[in-house]
């Protein structure tokens, strides 16, 4: 093989696959009809990537996150979505549990931090899930640190005691990445991460998303805008319940 050929294949396929959907499809069920929204899609991700899923408004976007971060299921007669070698439909309850517990983060439009707890203690709220009395107890102060470290990374060490209601947009979302990064994920998934902010504060959270991904981790971006989908690494979008 030519030697520019070899560097191009390098080029393209650079990582081991950590997550990938062959021919997945998905069918909401509304009333007595079916709508298709995913068909035939098909998407690999690989070890380290940042990858961003460009598409209309409508056009299963958020679908497909879901399906990928085990937080939906696909049709009876899908193709798999693969973890690593792990088929997602072959995980035990506690399995998934672990898997969006552990392996996954999530970051949303809308944060989805809950109101009553401090930014320290939203950081903290997934790694005391599942957690017995006893690891609760010993290990909190442990815990909080890494929290409280994390919350400093992402620029918020003095908001630690402020409840959501009391931050900006951009500074919720720092800390919903915050509390996504706490259990120490394989992999980011983010829908619309900036959809709820302005281009300015939607800048800072791309940089603080992009010094995640230089820092190792591998980010899957959901955006319906380009100029977002622009600083991610690759580009694909779903147009017709497909992955192109
Ligand atoms: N739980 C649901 N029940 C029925 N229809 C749904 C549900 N969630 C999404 N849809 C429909 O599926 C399509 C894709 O939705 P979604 O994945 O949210 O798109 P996007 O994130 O690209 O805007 C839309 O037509 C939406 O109305
Ligand atoms: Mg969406």
């Amino acid at each position: 093989m030519p030697h520019t050929n070899l560097h191009a294949t390098l080029h393209t396929k650079p990582h081991t696959t950590l997550l990938s959907a062959t021919h997945v499809k998905k069918t909401y069920r509304l009333g007595r009809v079916d709508v298709p929204v995913l068909t035939d899609a098909s998407l690999e991700i690989g070890q380290g990537e940042w990858v961003a899923i460009l598409g209309s408004s409508g056009s299963g976007k958020s679908t497909l996150l879901h399906l990928l971060g085990g937080l939906d299921r696909a049709d009876k007669d899908s193709g798999p979505i693969h973890f690593g070698g792990e088929d997602l439909r072959s995980f035990s309850a506690g399995r998934e549990n672990r898997y969006r517990n552990r392996d996954v983060g999530f970051v949303f439009q809308f944060y989805h931090l809950l109101p009553e707890l401090t930014v320290l203690e939203n950081a903290m709220l997934p790694a005391l899930v599942g957690l017995s009395r006893m690891k609760w107890l010993s290990g909190r102060s442990e815990l909080r640190q890494r929290a409280t470290d994390l919350l400093e990374s992402c620029g918020l060490s003095h908001r630690l005691k402020h409840r959501p209601a009391e931050l900006s947009g951009g500074e919720r979302q720092r800390v919903a990445i915050a509390r996504a990064l706490i259990n120490g994920p394989k992999i980011l998934l983010a829908d619309e991460p900036t959809g709820n902010l302005d281009i300015r504060t939607g800048g800072g959270i791309l940089d603080l998303l992009a010094a995640t991904h230089a820092q190792g981790m591998t980010l899957v971006m959901v955006t319906h805008d380009e100029a977002v989908a622009a600083r991610a690494q690759r580009r694909v979008r779903i147009t017709d319940g497909r992955v192109e």
